[in-house]
């Protein structure tokens, strides 16, 4: 099973974006994992559609936005016409809606993505699966990079592998060579990292120990 690696942007220096995308997508980066926050479905405010814009022209890397918003809906366009290759939305945030929503974003011939926080469990989302390109186990409260990984994700992306042989399951949140191997054990093969890459003096080691990582 081939492990995708997802650097977050979020760990990144803004400052210098182009510069730090460049550096990961050199180091062997599969996807660029993108944070939309906007202050109310997580207290933080972090980047637009036209940060993915101006991204699309630097980068050949696939842009894997992850929407922790509420009415996805509303938005969810924006980042289709910025170049996303894939919308990540959060169940929690369209609950009886979920369905309309996939349905919308497959239209677009973009990968649809449906993600849960950690206290979220897999038998609310499980009719959903056979619907989506991927599944995000959140492994932290989303909302900062930098958290502690929580373990008990470890059941979920096993259970949702159980269920589902094929979905790409994506694992986000205090990520690095040890939670890894954790996730990598029970089924995950898309890994989203912020701070253990981007934080790091040698990028390449710390992806490929990420890829790797048993
Ligand atoms: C958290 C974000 C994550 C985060 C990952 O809400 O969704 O993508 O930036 O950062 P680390 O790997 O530092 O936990
Ligand atoms: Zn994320």
């Amino acid at each position: 099973m081939e492990i995708l690696v997802a650097p977050s942007i979020l760990s990144a220096d803004f400052s210098d974006l182009k510069s730090e995308v460049k550096n990961v997508e050199k180091a062997g980066a599969n996807w660029l994992h993108i944070d939309v926050m906007d202050g109310h479905f997580v207290p933080n405010i972090t980047i637009g559609a036209c940060v993915v814009k101006d991204l699309k022209k630097v980068s050949s890397l696939p842009l894997d936005c992850h929407l922790m918003i509420e009415n996805p809906e509303k938005y969810y366009n924006d980042f289709v016409n910025a170049g996303a290759y894939s919308i990540v939305f959060h169940y929690e945030a369209t609950l009886d809606k979920t369905s309309d929503l996939i349905k919308k974003i497959k239209q677009e011939n973009v990968k649809v993505g449906l993600s849960i926080k950690p206290a979220t469990k897999i038998e609310e989302i499980k009719k959903y699966l056979d619907d989506l390109d991927l599944v995000l186990i959140m492994s932290v409260e989303p909302g900062f990079s930098g958290q502690k990984f929580i373990n008990q994700c470890a059941d979920k992306i096993s259970e949702i592998r159980k269920i589902n042989k094929d979905i790409l399951i994506q694992v986000d949140g205090g990520i690095n060579e040890k939670t890894a191997a954790i996730c990598i054990k029970n089924g995950a093969n898309c890994l989203v990292s912020g701070n253990f890459i981007f934080k790091s003096d040698n990028i390449k080691k710390s992806i490929e120990a990420i890829k790797n990582a048993k």
